[in-house]
């Protein structure tokens, strides 16, 4: 266990991008009605990640990690929980079947609320107003009442995040992941999409391999893991009188946990040495997550990573990469090379949208298809040249038919941006758009794969 840690041991340190509420009486009262709640998830279930993404930190896996970029209270809607996670599914069949690897599914769902932001302060034609910091803090419309700080609405996200976890594991479990429902994954606006006819191709493919197996006495009934998956969830511990309030000692182990989800990251706004958000970390047993973009040296990551991880155990940390199109060939490599030489066991993921954020012509925040993709292959470049594992994607993205990030086979141009302009915060891919990354990705895999046979050879 953590030496000198508490759960609040965190309010003794500097902590940025944490709202004030003017009225204590208010937090304390929603933060004893959230302590009193029942955990979210399980310990157990929190170890159970950490094992398979140590299979990731080995090199035998692959970690698939997407979902909004904030939830909103807006959006709550079991047609939007289940068009995410089917997408997630089309994914990581991708992945599996193209890539040959398992794939580690975790949602940015069920917890992912609270944004850090770039200025405390929103202006329009010249009135300012607190900025919108995600629906667990205040509300986005630009109006002083829905824009001041309100603690009851952690206990709304709180009460939207069991909600959406329980639909989650319902689908997970009972039935709609089973791989025999493979072809029923595609949503009806992705035939549009010409990646929509190589998914039903690799579907047919997966079907006449579930034949033959069936023919040979392996079947969904003999064989549980055909019928149903594993599927976590994950968001940015930002919003610490949440997390702390959902942070119990778990009565097999005696560990503290942060049972607001399965696996929480801290952003790249927060992982300053000595922060308060390193320090609630640093004592919940939970695998974590690390943005680090392009202002993070190797020193000061190696002294992040041993007080985060003094055991240095496999699975208990993701470095998240987002360094930006541009960027990533010359950023991450010297990262790569100080974790490598030190030894720490860790999953190098890459998020290919925080680097890459455009104001578009007409306005609107976007991301560019071409450049999230040129993000994602310097990655893989980056590690290929330093032998190092290329083990994970973190995305923001919908099943949803939106229209936020420019390109892709779909071909989104800047004007129809407004069609269906919907996140509440950053742009996200679509449907069309995140399964497309899935079959480019399957490719890079293949051709790392491939690379580090020849090189075992
Ligand atoms: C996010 O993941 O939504 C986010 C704010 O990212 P970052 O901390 O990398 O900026
Ligand atoms: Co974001």
């Amino acid at each position: 266990m953590a030496q000198n840690w508490t759960p609040d041991s965190w309010k003794a340190h500097e902590a940025r991008h944490l709202p004030r509420y003017d009225d204590a009486n208010a937090l304390a009262a929603a933060e004893t009605t959230l302590s009193n709640y029942p955990p979210l998830v399980f310990a157990g279930e929190a170890r159970a990640l950490k094992s398979d993404l140590a299979d990731v930190a080995e090199g035998k896996a692959f970690l698939l990690q997407g979902g909004d970029c904030a939830e909103s209270f807006a959006e709550f809607h079991p047609n939007n929980i289940r068009d995410t996670f089917r997408v997630l599914l089309q994914m990581a069949v991708v992945l599996t079947y193209a890539g040959k690897v398992p794939v580690v599914k975790v949602g940015r769902m069920a917890g992912q609320f609270a944004k850090p932001r770039s200025s405390d302060t929103e202006t329009k034609d010249g009135v300012t107003l607190p900025s919108y910091f995600g629906d667990n803090v205040n509300g986005i419309e630009f109006d002083p009442a829905q824009r001041k700080n309100d603690p009851e609405r952690m206990v709304r996200a709180y009460s939207q995040a069991a909600s959406t976890l329980n639909l989650l594991r319902a689908f997970a479990g009972g039935g709609y992941a089973n791989l025999r429902q493979v072809h029923n994954w595609t949503l009806d606006f992705m035939g549009r999409s010409p990646w929509a006819d190589k998914f039903a191709q690799t579907a047919d493919r997966i079907g006449e391999a579930l034949d033959f197996m069936e023919a040979c006495g392996v079947d969904p009934e003999t064989v549980p893991q055909l019928q149903r998956t594993s599927f976590y969830t994950s968001h940015e511990a930002l919003l610490l009188p949440y997390e702390q309030s959902l942070t119990r000692q778990d009565s097999l182990t005696g560990d503290w946990y942060d049972t607001s989800a399965h696996m929480v990251w801290i952003g790249d706004r927060t992982r300053f040495e000595g922060s308060a958000h390193i320090e609630f970390a640093r004592g919940i047993g939970n695998p974590l997550g690390m943005k680090c973009g392009p202002s993070m040296e190797p020193d000061v990551l190696l002294k992040l990573l041993d007080t985060l991880n003094p055991n240095r155990e496999a699975g208990r940390i993701t470095l998240i990469s987002r360094f930006g199109h541009d960027k990533v060939e010359a950023g991450l490599p010297k990262l790569l090379r100080a974790v490598k030489a030190e030894g720490h066991p860790v999953i190098w993921s890459c998020d290919p949208m925080h680097g890459n954020v455009v104001k578009s012509d007409s306005g609107y925040k976007t991301r560019p298809f071409d450049r999230i993709l040129t993000e994602v292959k310097g990655f893989f470049a980056a590690h290929r040249a330093e032998g190092t594992h290329a083990g994970g994607i973190h995305i923001e993205m919908t099943g949803q038919d939106v229209t936020e990030c420019v390109g892709g086979a779909v071909g989104i141009a800047d004007e129809r941006l407004g069609d269906r302009y919907h996140t509440h915060c950053d742009p996200r891919l679509n449907a069309a758009q995140s399964l497309e990354l899935a079959f480019l990705l399957a490719e890079m895999m293949t051709t790392e794969a491939g690379a580090t046979q020849a090189n075992a050879a």
